[in-house]
């Protein structure tokens, strides 16, 4: 894989660097991306009738089925390349900002720290009610419970429905995360964008708020979006591959 010489340049001189990740990088670890999810007995489901409140409140059982089989297959995959590479070049660069869409956890699993969650983190459910998260764990579901109905766990202080830890169509972002993101994107020198679709705000506005001050944006995805122009650029390419030989081409001995 060959790189620009002014993104290396651009990555080997930051003091800032963010990385900003959607679906497209927990792809190669076996999760479908959001928009392939609803496939298999799922797939007579409209992603957009599942995650909302609303949803929920009508059939608590089936919006809970579907997040215990996400969270199941979660559970069963393991860090790929990309999650490994984006932990190793945090010990390359001064600073790095890890910002995730993704409600999986394996950019800690692959040694991340700090890792900020704009869409929230499936182990993290409370309760639809009263908002508290139950102390423990909840166990992982054995087998994969993909088309059934799972009667959602009730809450230890009032009784009510846990709820996945997620942000649903609909709802608010978590105001602090949010602030940290976009306060990182205006700071960083160099964005790099990674397996996202760029289609859900206001986390898409992400990289659009780097750029515009100034830094350099870097889009992995094997089908990247419009550039706007200098400054600004894409690797076609699944981010497995791209991103642990952009380290390694960026930190190589020269
Ligand atoms: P999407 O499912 O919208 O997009 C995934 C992106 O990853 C697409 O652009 C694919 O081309 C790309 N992709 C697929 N395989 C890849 C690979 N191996 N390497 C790199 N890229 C790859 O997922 P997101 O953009 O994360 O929000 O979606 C954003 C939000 O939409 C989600 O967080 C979710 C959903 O609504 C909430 O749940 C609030």
């Amino acid at each position: 894989m060959t790189f620009d010489s002014a993104l290396l340049e651009a990555l080997r001189a930051a003091h800032h660097v963010v990385v900003f990740t959607g679906a497209g990088v927990s792809a190669e670890s076996g999760i479908p991306t959001f928009r392939d999810c609803l496939s298999g007995l799922w797939e007579r489901f409209d992603a957009a009738s599942l995650a909302t409140a609303e949803a929920f409140r009508a059939d608590p059982p089936l919006v809970w089925g579907w997040y215990e089989w996400r969270r199941s297959v979660v559970h069963r995959a393991q860090p790929n390349p990309a999650h490994l590479a984006i932990a190793a070049l945090a010990d390359r660069v001064p600073r790095l900002t890890l910002i995730t869409q993704n409600v999986d956890d394996l950019h800690e699993r692959a040694g991340s720290r700090d890792v900020t969650h704009l869409h929230g983190q499936l182990e993290h459910p409370r309760c639809f009610k009263c908002q508290r998260e139950p102390e423990a764990l909840l166990p992982v579901p054995n087998e994969p419970a993909a088309g059934r109905r799972v009667q959602p766990p009730a809450c230890a202080h009032c009784g009510g429905p846990l709820r996945p830890g997620v942000v649903w169509f609909g709802e608010s972002l978590p105001i602090n995360a949010l602030n940290h993101a976009f306060q990182a994107a205006e700071d960083c020198e160099l964005l790099i964008s990674v397996g996202t679709s760029g289609v859900v705000y206001p986390a898409a506005e992400i990289p659009q708020v780097a750029w515009r001050a100034g830094a350099t944006v870097l889009h992995i995805n094997p089908s990247p979006g419009p550039l706007h122009g200098e400054r600004d650029f894409a690797l076609a390419s699944t981010a497995g591959l791209a991103l642990p030989a952009l380290v390694g081409a960026t930190f190589a001995k020269r």
